[in-house]
């Protein structure tokens, strides 16, 4: 059977993607479900950003699957110091179980991945964060059921995790309407190949409308921070705040995958406030992880 690989959330069929967050759901409530399915197993994780959840959500998913972990930092290996990616792919993969990835450019994600016989896991690339769409994915299951059908705001960059945004709209079957300045929109590609159930708009509040959940993320990504100061002018007056959630269902959700930047994209009382499900959504990471990475050992 060919390895699986998941690059993007349209790797896994929507029965699988729907059947691993309910297993993240069990595991949550019963951790003794799953006793050292993942014995003996190891997982290489090459970091070539930084980061707190999805290096520690790893881990210790792992750890708690009774198998280890082998964090690679990029600067410490060859692949850093100009290995092409091919060689590092059959390497590796020759010895450990599983590798997860976090990069800049995706098209490494697919190299890698073409020349690596066991799974290799998107970690965040510049074009998508597949891993905390789980997270997310589950957190609004968890607290208002089944997300198909429902109407999601994206209020911001069009960037990596937007993109997934999008892919988790066809997966998932909900409504999504994307508010971003003109110039930071996701590619056009994308939006061609799901325009039944993406929209475009520029005004925030037009976008949120009667939604069910906003999300949103920072207006500068890594690798992007040369260009902050005028972000931070272009994406002016689409920061999700009060005034801008007023205009969302009573009860609609807020997610942001973290970190924030308190005063930018959001102001510091919507992260807090009654309906954001930010910390949840964040430690959901992990209960995500495990049942990813179950799913990818069968
Ligand atoms: N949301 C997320 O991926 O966080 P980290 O950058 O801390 O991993
Ligand atoms: N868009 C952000 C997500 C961080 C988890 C970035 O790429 O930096």
């Amino acid at each position: 059977m060919a390895t699986r690989h998941f690059l993007t959330l349209m790797d896994l069929s929507k029965e699988e993607l729907h059947a691993i967050i309910q297993r993240a759901i069990a595991l949550k409530h019963s951790p003794s479900l799953s006793t050292d399915p993942l014995k003996h197993k190891t997982l290489a994780m090459i970091f070539e950003k930084a980061s707190t959840r999805t290096r520690v959500a790893f881990e210790v998913a792992m750890n708690q699957l009774g198998g280890s972990s082998l964090f690679l930092a990029n600067s410490d290996t060859q692949l850093g110091r100009g290995e092409p990616i091919e060689d590092t792919a059959r390497v590796l993969s020759s010895m450990v179980d599983f590798i997860t990835i976090r990069t800049f450019d995706h098209a490494k994600l697919e190299v890698f991945a073409k020349h690596s016989t066991v799974p290799v896991i998107n970690a965040l690339s510049d074009d998508f964060h597949p891993c905390q769409l789980l997270a997310d994915m589950q957190t609004f299951f968890e607290h208002r059921g089944d997300i198909k059908g429902k109407s999601v705001a994206w209020v911001g960059d069009g960037h990596n995790m937007c993109q997934s945004y999008i892919n988790a709209a066809e997966q998932f079957d909900f409504e999504l309407a994307i508010a971003c300045p003109e110039g930071f929109e996701p590619e056009s590609w994308l939006l061609k190949r799901t325009k039944a159930r993406v929209r475009i708009v520029r005004d925030p509040k037009e976008a949120v409308k009667n939604a069910d959940l906003v999300a949103t993320d920072v207006w500068t990504s890594m690798g992007l921070e040369s260009e902050s100061a005028l972000r931070i002018k272009q994406f002016t007056g689409y920061q999700v705040n009060a005034d801008l959630m007023a205009h969302a269902k009573p009860d609609a959700l807020f997610m942001h995958c973290l970190p924030a930047h308190r005063g930018e994209e959001v102001s510091a009382e919507i992260l807090d406030a009654q309906h954001s499900v930010v910390w949840e959504e964040a430690e959901n990471r992990l209960h995500t992880k495990k049942a990813l990475l179950e799913f990818l050992s069968r």
